[in-house]
């Protein structure tokens, strides 16, 4: 039995559940946020939300590189095509962005939030909004480039 559909199942739900979630907060969710609430409960509602999706993004991130490794270690790195190639690299600056909101701009969400310090919490979750844009846009590419990239051979 080929484990192949198995490792694709679980890139995909982690897929689904990083960007999906990303675009979820960014698109739908922070527009309301901003246009409906003062500083304090929106930045005390970032923080609850966030503390929520960054530990489902975690086990995500976990099961896309995890399984994203194992499909490419099948063919092996010197016989993987182009595109995998790519997706690869672009996974990796796309964790490495989510690995500095989750510890600096996050971090200090939480630590704002706690000192009810509303100006350093607001600079926080302005940094947060731009990397998440970054990193939502990513995703989209990256998502291209698993499926699409197959046109570059
Ligand atoms: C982090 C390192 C990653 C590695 C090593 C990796 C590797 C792979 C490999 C080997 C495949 C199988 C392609 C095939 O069977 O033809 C694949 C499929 C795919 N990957 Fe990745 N990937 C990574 C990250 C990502 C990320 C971050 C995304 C999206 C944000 C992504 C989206 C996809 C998609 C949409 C597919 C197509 C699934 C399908 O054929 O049904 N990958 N990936």
């Amino acid at each position: 039995m080929s484990f192949h559909p198995l490792l694709l199942f679980v890139h995909v739900a982690g897929v689904v559940i990083w960007v999906g979630g990303m675009f979820f907060a960014y698109v739908c969710l922070r527009p309301e946020a901003a246009s409906q609430l003062e500083p304090p409960p929106r930045l005390r509602l970032w923080r609850g939300v966030l503390a929520r999706f960054f530990t489902w993004v975690w086990v995500a991130v976990a099961a896309v590189l995890a399984s994203g490794l194992a499909l490419i270690l099948r063919v092996g790195f010197a016989a993987a095509p182009l595109y995998q190639h790519i997706m690869f690299l672009m996974g990796l600056v796309m964790i490495a962005i989510y690995v500095f909101v989750y510890f600096v701009p996050y971090a200090g969400l939480n630590k704002a939030v706690a000192a009810e310090d509303w100006k350093a919490g607001g600079a926080a979750l302005g940094r947060i909004r731009q990397l998440v844009g970054t990193n939502l846009t990513l995703g989209f590419l990256t998502i291209a480039m698993g499926t699409l990239g197959r046109w570059l051979g």
